[in-house]
């Protein structure tokens, strides 16, 4: 079986432009990452199964109800790190291979997890794949999701060999599942802080993902005059200053603008219209939604004079999530008293957790970035992190 690694796929999926990878759902580094895990799983004598959706389950034992589930995610942002979601998956797949190892006989089914898309940085939906299978979106509206190239999710997931029809909630997958356990590396400085090389998740922020459009008027950009012009780059440009200044104003909440495009897209053209995409964190629902209520506020006041309009469409949304505190509190107490901390960042346990109680192991992250080839886990910690799933999982069967 051998010790499961994040260098056995190092070479997968990597960005040369961006630095970093960049492995998006059913392009050719995930199928191959998809391929890989098929085969590791398979090494590490589990029997792998593909849902309606998409995610991948490699199970140890009969698939059965009450399972102890374990995983995480094998896309990536675009440019993002080595450890966000594969080292999920590859610590699961190494504490399973080690339990197996040591004659270990486990009194509940066991089941190792990818779920699809979690960045959701082709669909532009995150935790598409568990959302899918909780039934978290509606599956004709999922379908319809497309990518920059116009490829609707319904396609990519047909040429990928699904059936389009089947996307949607899969109550039989989600009622085997008895519980959740997802490892992550951690994506801020909490545990570096802590000096502690693992930690469990108490939180996730509320968090969505809004669209901004401003749509102005194509034109000539040597023709038209400076006053002639109502030039939606210009209104964009202070758009997303507004949307900085509107976090500013709310105390802990965090908002982003990520990506921008612009149509047409020309150095000699002014532009028709310009989208800005808004992530907007906070500690609660009501405050994330009151944040997005005053980017809109001023984002209508920023485009006032361009002659410009603008328009803020919700894409995607996430609840605050408590993790299951007993749960978090015995698992803490397994692993001999680990820090709990809050977490900044999505997680398809945090989608899960609204159906199956479900707990998150973070392994510390030196740099304390994430989303960018910066982020980091030292290789003791990586093993630290497997240790601690594998107790965890002992505990838990
Ligand atoms: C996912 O990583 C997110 O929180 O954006
Ligand atoms: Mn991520
Ligand atoms: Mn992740
Ligand atoms: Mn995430």
């Amino acid at each position: 079986m051998g010790t499961v690694s994040l260098a056995e796929i190092a070479d997968v999926g990597r960005d040369r432009v961006r630095g970093g990878y960049s492995r998006h759902l059913f392009e050719p580094a995930d199928l191959e990452l998809r391929e890989w895990f098929v085969d590791r799983a398979i090494r590490t004598g589990l029997d792998v199964e593909t849902d309606r959706n998409g995610n991948l389950w490699a199970w140890w034992g009969e698939p059965g109800p009450d399972a102890v589930v374990t995983g995480s995610h094998l896309d990536s942002v675009p440019g993002g790190g080595a450890f966000d979601g594969p080292l999920g998956v590859v610590s699961a797949l190494d504490a399973v291979a080690r339990l197996k190892t040591s004659g270990f006989v486990p009194s509940r089914p066991v089941a190792v997890v990818v779920f699809a898309e979690e960045e959701g940085s082709r669909f532009g939906v995150a935790c598409l794949g568990s959302r899918l299978l909780t039934g978290a979106i509606d599956p004709d509206a999922a379908r319809r999701l497309t990518d920059t190239h116009g490829v609707t999710l319904a396609e990519a997931a047909s040429a990928a060999g699904l059936d389009p029809a089947h996307l949607g909630p899969d109550p039989e997958a989600l009622s085997r599942m008895g519980v959740f356990v997802e490892l992550h590396v951690e994506q801020g400085r909490g545990l570096v802080d802590l000096g502690a090389p693992v930690g469990l998740a108490s939180s996730i922020l509320a968090h969505g993902r809004w669209r901004i459009t401003v749509t102005g008027q194509g034109n000539h950009a040597g023709a038209t005059t400076m006053a002639e012009r109502r030039d939606p780059v210009v209104a964009a440009a202070r758009t997303i200053v507004a949307v900085h200044d509107a976090a500013l104003a709310s105390p802990g909440s965090r908002a982003t603008v990520g990506r921008i495009a612009v149509v047409p897209g020309g150095t000699n053209v002014i532009a028709s219209s310009a989208t800005a995409w808004l992530d907007a964190r906070a500690a609660t629902n009501a405050s994330t939604l009151a944040l997005v209520d005053d980017v809109r506020r001023r984002a209508e006041a920023a485009v006032a004079d361009s002659g410009c309009t603008v328009t803020v469409v919700l894409e995607s949304w996430s609840d605050l999530v408590e993790f299951d505190p007993a749960l978090s509190a015995g698992l803490a107490g397994t692993l001999g008293g680990v820090p709990l901390l809050a977490s900044g960042a999505g997680h398809d346990a945090g989608v899960l957790a609204a159906r199956v109680p479900s707990a998150m192991l973070f392994v510390r992250n030196p740099t304390g970035v994430s989303h960018s080839p910066e982020e980091f886990a030292e290789t003791a910690d990586c093993a630290a992190g497997v240790d601690a799933l594998e107790r965890l999982l002992r505990s838990l069967l």
